[in-house]
């Protein structure tokens, strides 16, 4: 096997895999910075692109698994919606059903707020229809739903918030500062459909509460301190006390904290300490939200194929791979690997763990998905970029958990139980050797020193629906 690349094109290659290579002291460092940059958050009055968001939820206390009742969540946050019911049976178990439906492309860049939320208030319908015949004769009130709306949205109740900016793949400019609540029910009621809108929560909070609510401490001698998501974005929420959350002017009577919303996608949105490679910035620069969530454009799904694709291109650029090919066709390469966003992190799953002679099964898959045939030294090529790339975003989650275990952890002094994370999201579910990364680079930042608790990540499967479900029960 001709393992061994050609000597300038190692040293090309070498070159790009440091840097994308995370040392120690910047991971203890970066937590530091982290911490205060969640400090502000809670602090200040206004959103501001310097600090993170740090969002009140309205949640004011975490699930006790005996919450009970029929609920209906729908979930907008990614390429599908999902409408799901959730029977909370009372015993930190639940029936779920679901539907999931994609969102045409032109809906999620469109001009209109109301042609998306016309077609979500649809597809509630379609699945009430399918799942739930009986609702409109045999009850007179109106089922409550929880829609888990995953967008930085600034909440001022439990079923108010507006929208601060769109995230991810959509762009619906005249949104912007709407409240989302209010748009869905709006559209619900023009269609006379019998479902009343109680409660709005962002995916990460539904992660921890449907977590909070699945697990019994008895049995786990763990409890739960963070729901978050690495998938096509990246967030978490956690549980902070009232005193720390100083922005918050209406707070809850009697409450004693507050689940928050960090929008941790924005960590470090002036990239004061986040690595910034020529890479990162050109993946930045095809993006609608240019400069913000600059944290998740280097970690979560969305962005993982793009960097690795960006890299491609700047090597073959640099005449060191993809020439015959390019001379082969006349002067062009496939089209999929020269347009962005075609390059999915699903693919580079695959590629990671491949370990098949000459890569024959990267090979396979890179002809599949992006009708790219390639050499042996450029599938090389391929495995260490994804791996470097792959391993910085990893090590890059291990942030945001490892400072956050570090602040809470004293709500739970008097308690000698384990801490555990409700997790959820393709890349954290899926992408191999992830979470064992992460667990790596959370013992460098060792926020736990000196306790002999642990820390273990759980994968919460449709965290978000259950968590809106509970939410909505709260609301009640
Ligand atoms: C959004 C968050 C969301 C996360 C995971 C991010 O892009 O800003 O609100 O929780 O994706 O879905």
């Amino acid at each position: 096997m001709a393992t061994t690349l050609p000597e300038k094109l190692n040293a090309a290659l070498e070159d790009i895999e440091g840097q994308f290579y995370i040392d120690d002291d910047f991971l203890i460092k970066a937590s530091e910075y982290f911490e205060e940059s969640m400090k502000q958050g809670l602090e200040a009055s206004k959103p501001d692109r310097k600090h993170m968001p740090m969002i009140p939820s309205y949640v004011t206390s975490l699930p006790s698994g005996k919450e009970s009742g029929l609920y209906l969540a729908a979930d907008l946050g990614g390429t599908n919606f999902r409408v799901c019911s959730v029977d909370l049976h009372g015993d930190h178990t639940f029936d779920l059903k679901q539907s999931k439906y994609k969102i045409p492309h032109d809906l999620m860049v469109g001009n209109h707020a109301d042609h998306l939320f016309k077609y979500l208030a649809d597809k509630i319908q379609t699945f009430l229809d399918e799942h739930h015949a009986d609702v409109k004769e045999t009850q007179g009130e109106d089922l409550k739903l929880g829609f888990t709306f995953s967008f930085p949205v600034e909440q001022t109740a439990l079923d108010r918030g507006k929208l601060l900016r769109w995230t991810k793949s959509f762009d619906i400019p005249d949104t912007v500062g709407r409240d989302v609540v209010q748009l869905l029910q709006a559209n619900l009621t023009v269609l006379e459909i019998p479902v009343q809108v109680v409660a709005l929560a962002n995916d990460t909070v539904g992660t921890l509460l449907s977590r909070s609510y699945a697990n019994n401490p008895a049995y786990t001698n763990a409890n739960t301190i963070i729901g978050l998501i690495f998938g096509t974005g990246t967030n978490g929420a956690y549980f902070e006390t009232i005193d720390k959350i100083t922005k918050l002017e209406n707070a809850p009577k009697g409450a004693k904290g507050m689940v928050i919303n960090t929008e941790w996608g924005s960590f470090d949105n002036e990239l004061h300490i986040l690595p910034n490679t020529i890479f990162d910035q050109i993946v930045d620069s095809e993006t609608a939200n240019k400069g913000y969530h600059m944290f998740e454009k280097r970690i979560s799904g969305l962005f993982l194929g793009e960097i690795l694709r960006v890299a491609l291109m700047y090597l073959f650029e640099k005449g060191f791979i993809f020439q015959d090919l390019y001379n082969d066709r006349g002067g062009s390469l496939p089209h999929r690997l020269v347009q962005p966003w075609q390059l999915d992190s699903e693919v580079l799953s695959y590629i990671q763990i491949d370990d098949s002679t000459n890569l024959k099964m990267s090979e396979l898959i890179l002809q599949n998905t992006l009708r790219l045939p390639t050499n042996t030294h450029e599938r090389i090529v391929i495995q260490r970029l994804t791996r470097a790339i792959s391993k910085r975003a990893a090590q890059l989650a291990a942030i945001p958990i490892a400072t956050i275990v570090r602040d809470v952890k004293d709500q739970y002094k008097d308690d000698d139980k384990d801490f555990e994370i409700g997790c959820d999201g393709s890349v954290i579910e899926f992408y191999p050797g992830f979470k064992d990364e992460i667990m790596k680079a959370f013992q460098v930042i060792d926020p736990l020193k000196g306790s002999t608790k642990q820390v273990h990540l759980k994968i919460a499967k449709d965290g978000s629906g259950v968590g809106a479900a509970l939410i909505a029960a709260t609301a009640v």
